[in-house]
């Protein structure tokens, strides 16, 4: 078969690298990279890391609002699979991109792969929200991570064409989390000691365009116990400058310690060795849970909620003194928690099985 794979936003290189190995195997896959993320160090840094292969084509969009941003995707996307013919086209997560490739293959009638399908926060003012029940409800194969998402999915009437796979994020783990060890320096460039920090991220629109609520998460992270490094997304740097808060980030005295944004083995090895993770990601909390290592989330619910019910996430939303509570409370490093949540770390291979040999 002949696939166009879309992505654009840094989780989706994550998890597009194992599935494209295993496609390219039988396949053949057209690889086309939206430009919705285009600094090196939110996209090119994986592409060479996790040796994806480079893209076919680069649509350049770039920034904009919601609107503007996935009308220029839809255009040029469709100029793509206009041009190349796919048999499916294949999509991950809840970004602009997943939405814009949803759309313009399913005018076009060609049939599309969802991975990462059946997610809910059940919050439609997050974008990741609609862009998730739009891509769910205009997809064919529909490869979902747990038996709650498959729930969910029936729960809005949508059972045919949904496989449940475990989760391609896992498989990353997998595959890289060992290489990260092995060659990530990021512990000793910083000065950091195994289990002595906490490792947190912020970039949901929730917390950054609030400028209450971020400047909780920053005022909690800024009064912990330990150092707490912050890679920071470029959209929360824009935030902490238009809310006028670069205070609370340029205090030296408080924990916080913020740094530019991390290659995936640099934030494997961050995390991986990390007392805690805090963060607003949905990935994170994820590979926190693989990585057996406890997870604050800075957000009052999620879609992985199997992490929360056992034991290994707290929600504790954006207040500085729930966030402060939630460190003190946190339990020392643990091994990977059993039953191993979200299946095995061979999701590519069950994906790509679904599909054939032609
Ligand atoms: C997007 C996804 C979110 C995902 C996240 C991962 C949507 C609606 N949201 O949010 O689901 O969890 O990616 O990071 O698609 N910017 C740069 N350099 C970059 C990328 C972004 O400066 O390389 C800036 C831009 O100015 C932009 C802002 O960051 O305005 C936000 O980028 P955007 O593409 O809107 O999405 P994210 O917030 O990253």
């Amino acid at each position: 078969m002949r696939f166009v794979t879309i992505v654009g936003a840094r989780p989706q290189f994550i998890k597009a690298a194992p599935l494209s190995a295993e496609l390219r195997k039988r396949h053949e896959e057209y690889l086309v990279h939206t430009g919705q993320h285009y600094d090196d160090n939110m996209s090119d840094v994986f592409f060479r890391e996790l040796n994806i292969p480079s893209p076919d084509r680069h649509l350049g969009v770039g920034s904009g609002s919601h609107a503007a941003q996935t009308a220029a995707m839809l255009e040029r996307i469709e100029r793509v699979l206009l041009d190349v013919k796919p048999d499916a086209a294949i999509i991950y997560g809840d970004t602009n991109s997943t939405l814009a490739g949803a759309l313009a293959a399913a005018k076009l009638h060609v049939p599309v792969a969802h991975v990462e399908a059946g997610l809910r926060s059940f919050d439609r003012r997050m974008p990741e929200e609609i862009n998730r029940v739009v891509a769910d409800h205009l997809s064919t194969w529909l490869f979902a991570p747990s038996q709650v998402s498959v729930r969910q999915l029936a729960a809005e009437g949508v059972t045919e064409g949904v496989h449940e796979v475990g989760d391609i994020m896992a498989d990353g783990v997998r595959l890289f989390a060992p290489l990260a060890r092995e060659r990530s320096e990021a512990l000793a460039r910083l000065g950091l000691n195994p289990g002595e920090y906490f490792a947190a991220t912020v970039h949901r629109a929730a917390n950054t365009d609030d400028a209450e609520r971020l400047t909780g998460i920053l005022q909690g992270l800024s009064a912990a116990s330990r150092p707490v490094v912050l890679p920071l997304h470029p959209r929360t740097r824009a935030a902490i400058e238009r809310h006028g808060l670069t205070s609370l980030t340029e205090n030296t005295s408080g924990s916080l310690r913020i740094i530019e944004p991390l290659g995936y083995l640099d934030m494997l090895q961050l995390q991986q060795n990390a007392a805690a993770v805090l963060t607003d990601s949905g990935g994170i909390q994820k590979e926190a849970y693989y990585l057996g290592v406890p997870c604050i989330t800075l957000r009052d619910e999620t879609e992985w909620i199997e992490t929360v019910e056992a034991g290994w996430n707290r929600l504790v939303g954006a207040e500085d003194r729930k966030i402060l509570l939630a460190i003190d409370e946190s339990p020392a490093v643990g091994g990977r928690p059993h039953p191993v949540l979200y299946g095995d770390g061979h999701a590519a291979e069950r994906i790509a099985g679904h599909f054939g040999n032609t």
